[in-house]
């Protein structure tokens, strides 16, 4: 099993008033996919943007939108974000927990992908019965709400148990990934890396998605 590594770069560490350049510079850096954080202000204690917004950046890039929707009810959302032209759209479990099945269905009818999103504080156990519907999980590095945050190691575990079950799909981290931890990251068996202030921040986006990949930094 050899799946691709993605860097994705989130774009809540973007420049808002700017976001179509900003996609772009991240494009032109390397980047697979777009992440874009959807917060309600309700499941996390902050509010950024919906699908008209995420419409809008459908219109400027054709790399696949990573949609991580950290917001109430996210079943009953799911069409509105696949219409908005998500490719990925991933939930909490954490938000769903009282129908993850009923959750989960309703995603897949949209035709996206599909992924679970679990907290640092929630077991990898809970995604048992779900692991092998779902095309993406992630496991978030830091507690869902912000960038900046300092990358939780602890949670690697999760994704070691992932694998261990023998999941084959991919396997996403966010939260606190620059350079040193995505390599904690990519030992651990995810292939997927969200990263914001590391590349956003950095006065090289390039030489930052470079060196998460494990690679040395472009001439
Ligand atoms: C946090 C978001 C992350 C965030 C990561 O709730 O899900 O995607 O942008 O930011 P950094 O990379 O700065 O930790
Ligand atoms: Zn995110």
């Amino acid at each position: 099993m050899a799946l691709p590594l993605r860097v994705a770069p989130s774009l809540l560490a973007s420049d808002f008033t700017r976001l179509a350049e900003e996609m772009q510079r991240v494009e032109d850096a390397g980047a697979d996919w777009h992440h874009v954080d959807v917060m309600d202000g309700h499941f996390v204690p902050n509010l950024t943007l919906g699908p008209p917004v995420i419409a809008k950046l459908r219109q400027v890039s054709t790399l696949p939108l990573d949609v991580h929707l950290m917001i109430e009810q996210p079943a009953a959302w799911a069409k509105r974000y696949a219409e908005a032209g998500a490719d990925l759209l991933s939930f909490h479990y954490e938000a769903a927990q009282d129908d993850v099945e009923g959750s989960l269905q309703a995603f897949q009818n949209t035709g996206c992908k599909v992924g679970l999103v679990l907290n640092p504080d929630t077991p990898v156990e809970v995604l048992k019965p779900f692991w092998s519907q779902v095309d993406l999980i992630l496991i978030m590095s830091v507690f869902a709400g912000f960038g900046g945050q300092k990358f939780i190691p602890e949670v690697l575990d999760k994704v070691r148990q992932l694998r261990d079950w023998g999941f084959e799909g991919d396997l996403e981290m966010d939260g606190g990934i620059n350079e040193e931890t995505a390599q904690l990251c990519r030992q651990a068996g995810a292939n997927v890396l969200v990263a914001g202030t590391y590349v956003f921040g950095s006065p090289s986006a390039k030489k930052a998605i470079q060196s998460l990949r494990g690679l040395p930094a472009p001439a």
